[in-house]
């Protein structure tokens, strides 16, 4: 799988990282098709939805030095997971034993490689692989396959012992248990002519061929492999088996390699992050954290789909200049066949002149969806992307980038890792992700630009914060502000986000949470691999797969994962409301609650034409109204605040929405009756005791309805009466952390 598959893009990159300041550098990877030259501009990206009926596109060019052209360069991709590095000498050895307990969890008609003693490309030596279920033995200078008839079973542990001998001769003993339930041990005998070839190799790589890039790789788990010389002694006969090598699969936070216990300055490096703490063979259900029996955990899990680093080379080297204001950017780069704009972020540096507004973009949440193949790019959809010019490219017909942690591997298990070091189709401005019969049917990037547009149209002046930027940062990325506003649905977290997040409110900055679903799901980064985040479905939530039992803590941090809510911080403590229902990308109206009334919340409707039990907010480019898609309430026995009120909640939503699982129990609903209950949005307002605000809608939808009627609506009146309240109220008291220059 690479470039040269006609489905991609003529011209695509990645960036990284994703966010800087003046000063600092960011790194674009082009592949240009055909090695053509390209032009490159940068553009502000105010708005992003190419509907014909809304805002319009608004990429504004920014006159930043660049190259007249670049020269191009076609740059492929390889994805598989492998773990390869030198091979202990086998120099004056007869012969050898490898020890392999393996797993495979695809059985079908490629060569799946289990292990490769090999030269450094791949070029010479042997491999011993899988095909269609059947141990095989391949050439790599001539690529003569010898059929074993030894079978290892799918989804089943087998271990495998396999002596090769310099002159052909191979023994191979096959144990384990049976689908029957039936102890098993065979084993076989055959001759590979070719087998000499690996006493040559330097090299040895596991689940994959390594030709300076994995090929024909493996799909499944491989526990902690060692190989043994067996020598002769003075009359000629075969010695006990000397330990040649013991690679250590068991999981550590050292994502890029895997000891050898024999040589410390032999490590195997990990290509493409394969899935690590995971079961092994071992694994007894007695415990559930790796980090307390790694020896349960001593295999790791290989995917042929694995994708971490695309290793592109630097296209393009951009200086953020001092004057280029924080905000989103794009770098357009044109090769004459194709275009693509590849987003990134402008930030201002801890000492720089600080706006009073951020806006904290959720990019790890884009990170999460990167590259979602959602299956639905055909028909209606595909038809809209060409008329109205959308971004045309879609990770169901382009899928060398890899997938997304909503995404499965090719063997059915859930993609748990997911890289920015890989072009992302889904992170464009202009991508439709919905066939949207009352709206746009724009998610994540493109969706957000609906605020950072009514924040450009309504002459707020704002910063950027990444997630990245407040994982990295803590509190000291928000210190300066005194609005934070989130995009329409920021649902992946770190501790540390939450943590800063919760410092700056309860040091007086004032929050505004403008989507649903936030807060929901906790990730795990690891400071040596910032471009991967990490995703281990436990438990419970609303999923698209489940994580195994005994494989809740992550491989990056070594943290339990799942849900917010699992792990002591639900959302309504972070931002006042939770996740409640789902349904269809569908909106509906939110109805002004009584207490909306009382002079306490006067200010927040200040000229909201909606009228006691009128409909608020039924109009919107995303579903076609401002509650809907996924929807949050409050909870006090989950940490909504006391001092907020619930000022308005949605009502009238279809029958396609449902309470999400954790709300559940049988016969009953999970914790204490609450306030405006069942299928409904919160939309919550309140002041904490230092003074800050929080605001909350919780609804994806939201964001979509305030451009309607030229920015004149209850939706945008709200959102404004509420960002000029939270900026007086920051002015006239003390700045959010006591830290504002
Ligand atoms: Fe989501």
């Amino acid at each position: 799988m690479n470039t040269f598959d006609p489905q991609t893009p003529a011209i695509v990159g990645y960036v990284t990282p994703w966010s800087a300041h003046a000063g600092q550098d960011l790194a674009f990877k082009i592949s240009s098709r055909g090695n053509r030259a390209f032009t490159a501009t940068i553009e502000r990206i105010d708005c992003c939805d190419p509907n014909p009926d809304g805002p319009g596109m608004k990429l504004v060019p920014i006159d930043v030095q660049l190259e007249s052209t670049y020269p191009g360069r076609e740059q492929p991709v390889f994805p598989g997971s492998c773990a390869y590095g030198p091979m202990p000498p086998l120099k004056d050895i007869q012969k050898v034993n490898l020890d392999l307990t393996v797993q495979p969890t695809l059985e079908d008609a490629s060569l799946q490689t289990l292990v490769a003693l090999q030269n450094h490309d791949g070029t010479h030596g042997a491999a011993i692989a899988l095909t269609h279920g059947e141990l095989v033995f391949l050439s790599l200078a001539t690529g003569e396959q010898i059929n074993t008839g030894v079978s290892v079973a799918a989804d089943l542990w087998t271990n495998l012992q396999i002596s090769i001998d310099r002159d052909g001769h191979v023994q191979a003993i096959s144990s384990g248990t049976n689908a029957r339930e039936e102890a098993f041990r065979n084993m076989a005998e055959f001759d590979v002519p070719f087998s000499a070839a690996a006493f040559d190799g330097t090299t040895l790589c596991f689940a994959a061929i390594w030709r300076g890039h994995p090929e024909q790789a493996f799909n499944g788990f491989i526990e902690s492999p060692e190989l043994r010389a067996a020598s002769n002694d003075a009359r000629g006969d075969q010695r006990q088996d000397i330990l040649l090598a013991h690679w250590d699969f068991t999981p550590t936070l050292d994502h890029a390699r895997v000891p050898n216990w024999l040589d410390s300055d032999a490590p195997l490096a990990l290509v493409n992050t394969p899935m690590r703490a995971v079961r092994s063979s071992g694994w007894t259900g007695r415990e559930m954290d790796w980090k307390h029996a790694p020896e349960e955990y001593a295999a790791i899990r290989f995917h042929s789909d694995d994708l971490s680093d695309c290793g592109w080379e630097t296209s393009i080297n951009l200086c953020i200049p001092a004057d280029l204001p924080s905000g989103v950017y794009g770098l357009r780069v044109d090769n004459g066949e194709g275009v693509d704009t590849i987003p990134f972020y402008v930030t201002v540096a801890s000492g720089g002149k600080h706006a009073r507004i951020a806006f904290l973009a959720p990019t790890l949440t884009y990170l999460a969806y990167a590259n979602n193949a959602r299956g639905n790019f055909s028909g209606a959809l595909a038809d809209r992307v060409k008329a109205w010019g959308a971004y045309p490219h879609n990770p169901d017909v382009v899928p060398s980038f890899g997938t997304s942690t909503y995404n499965y591997h090719s063997d059915d298990s859930g993609v748990s890792l997911s890289s920015r070091l890989r072009p992302i189709l889904t992170m464009r401005p202009g991508y439709l992700t919905f066939l949207d019969e009352h709206g746009s049917g724009l998610r994540h990037f493109s969706a957000d630009s609906h605020l950072t547009n009514w924040l450009k149209e309504k002459g707020f002046e704002f910063d950027v914060v990444t997630d990245e930027d407040l994982d990295d940062r803590g509190v000291d990325a928000l210190k300066h502000y005194d609005v934070v506003l989130t995009g329409s649905h920021p649902e992946y977290h770190t501790r540390r986000m939450l943590d800063a997040l919760l410092a700056y409110r309860s040091a007086g900055g004032s929050l505004m949470y403008l989507g649903g679903n936030g807060f929901y799901w906790k990730i795990a980064r690891a400071a040596s691999a910032p471009h991967l985040l990490e995703i281990r479905r436990a438990e419970a939530g609303m999923r698209v797969w489940e994580s195994r039992p005994g494989e809740y803590y992550n491989q990056l941090d070594g943290e339990y994962g799942g849900m917010w809510r699992r792990n002591g911080l639900p959302p309504q403590k972070v931002a006042g409301v939770g996740f409640t229902a789902e349904g269809d990308f569908r909106g509906s109206f939110y109805r002004r609650t009584p207490a909306s009334f009382a002079t306490d919340h006067a200010w927040l409707f200040a000229g909201v034409k909606a009228g006691a039990e009128e409909p608020l907010g039924n109009f919107g480019l995303s579903g076609g109204a401002a509650a809907g898609f996924e929807i949050d309430q409050t909870a006090t026995d989950l940490g909504t605040p006391d001092y907020v009120t619930v000022v308005a909640y949605s009502d009238n939503h279809d029958a396609s929405f449902v309470t999400v699982p954790e709300e559940l129990l049988f016969n009953r609903m999970v914790g204490k009756p609450r306030v405006h209950s069942g299928i409904r949005a919160h939309m919550i307002c309140g002041f904490g005791p230092s003074g800050g605000g929080l605001f909350a809608v919780g609804s994806i939808c939201f964001l979509g309805s305030l451009y309607c009627n030229g920015y004149d609506n209850d939706v945008s009146q709200i959102v404004d009466n509420c960002l000029r309240r939270f900026l007086t109220i920051s002015q006239a008291s003390a700045s959010p952390v006591g830290a504002r220059a």
